[in-house]
């Protein structure tokens, strides 16, 4: 028998299955690796895009947003895409204000600082006021094939540090004096920002997203006290609002090494892990029955490869084939990485086997499952 078309050549795996299994805490063939920011300016044709568009304009236009969504899978082969959208947008709608000033991070025009200010929000309608965030979304389910896609959205607290700092903040001295001096402002921006928050992040499921992510960036700020009192209520409603859409929920912070019981207990199917802690006593920490994302420091992908690959293998060693490691950065890309540097350690991640030596990079050797 001749064929006339050639036989097309099954996928050896099935990417859907590996990110989303490994959320799950199912066993997968290799461990699967995605980078927080792999959109971005350290991607050339990310600054391309940005030299004609802000990237307030990107995100209000889905089919740009998606383009810039897929480059990163293009170029890098990760094993799931991350929207290009940002955590601020939905402080637009909310009437603060939102600009990023070139080199100078966010500033959010109209702060929240006191009762009357929290009043004065406006009501959000996801489908209306950010329904270009939801239209990216559809487009892109119609693009990547068997690369799930990840919808996000800020953390209640930190999200409340921009609108009340008005933009990016070392000490949180204005988020933390209205927590202790004007409790009863503090948790009415809460109350309202987490319902905010969660309608937008379900919509954003319904609208195709398979697995999202809660970014509480800066939460490592306070104390497991504070954390407890005035964000773990409500970072919980987020968390198990999106739970109840029957898509994994990956909850992240950084500096949070004495927050995790409680993060845990806040919610998430997979808890980010920052750099400094090694990913097993962080797990060991939040208990086997959670799965893990993280932990190389973003700044070893400045190291030359060699350095490089030592540090990605002490993290894949240290998970030891457990189901449920989702291999990432402890917080985003940084601006001047290096391509081939991210390129590099998704193909150490997808190489690895367990058992491998650190010093015989090349050696593979069967895993057990
Ligand atoms: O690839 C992806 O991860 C998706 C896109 C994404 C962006 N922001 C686009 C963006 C995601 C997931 C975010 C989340 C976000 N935004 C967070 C949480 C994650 C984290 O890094 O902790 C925070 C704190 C923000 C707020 C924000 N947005 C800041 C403080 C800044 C300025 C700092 C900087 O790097 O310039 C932004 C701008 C921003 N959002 C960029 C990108 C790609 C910078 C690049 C640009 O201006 O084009």
């Amino acid at each position: 028998m001749t064929l006339t078309q050639p036989i097309q050549q099954l996928p050896v795996t099935n990417y859907q299955s590996r990110f989303l299994s490994a959320c799950k805490h199912e066993r997968v063939d290799v461990t699967p690796v995605w980078f927080m920011r792999q959109a971005g300016r350290y991607l050339p044709e990310y600054r391309a895009i940005r030299e004609k568009y802000s990237l307030i304009e990107i995100c209000h236009h889905p089919e740009i947003a998606a383009e810039v969504t897929l480059q990163p899978v293009r170029a890098l082969g990760v094993d799931a895409a991350i929207l290009f959208a940002d955590i601020l947008l939905p402080a637009i709608p909310l009437g603060v204000g939102l600009e990023f000033a070139k080199g100078e991070g966010p500033i959010l025009q109209n702060p929240v600082r006191t009762m009357d200010d929290v009043k004065n929000l406006r009501p959000v309608n996801p489908e209306s006021d950010l329904g270009y965030v939801l239209d990216a979304i559809r487009i892109l389910r119609g693009e990547l094939k068997d690369t799930p896609l990840i919808g996000f959205c800020g953390a209640p607290f930190t999200v409340a540090s921009y609108l009340i700092e008005g933009g990016s903040s070392r000490e949180f001295l204005k988020t933390k004096a209205m927590m202790y001096a004007e409790p009863q402002t503090w948790h009415a921006l809460m109350e309202k920002l987490s319902a905010v928050l969660s309608d937008y992040l379900v919509a954003q499921i319904r609208a195709g997203a398979q697995a999202v992510q809660v970014f509480d960036s800066w939460v490592g700020a306070l104390s497991p006290q504070d954390y407890e009192e005035f964000v773990l209520p409500y970072s919980q409603k987020i968390l198990q609002d999106a739970k109840k859409e029957n898509v994994p929920v990956i909850h992240f912070g950084t500096n949070t090494a004495t927050l995790l019981p409680l993060m845990k207990r806040a919610g998430g199917d997979v808890l980010g892990l920052d750099w400094r802690i090694p990913l097993d006593d962080g797990w060991r920490l939040l208990g086997e029955d959670v799965a893990v994302q993280g932990n190389l420091d973003p700044t070893v992908l400045f190291a030359p490869l060699p350095e490089i690959k030592k540090r990605v293998d002490d993290i894949l060693r240290r998970a030891n084939g457990r189901p449920g490691h989702i291999f990432n950065l402890g917080h985003g890309v940084l601006q001047y990485t290096p391509v081939d540097a991210l390129k590099a350690v998704v193909e150490m991640v997808h190489e690895f086997r367990s058992g491998q030596s650190a010093d015989l990079p090349h050696k593979k050797v069967r895993c057990e499952n």
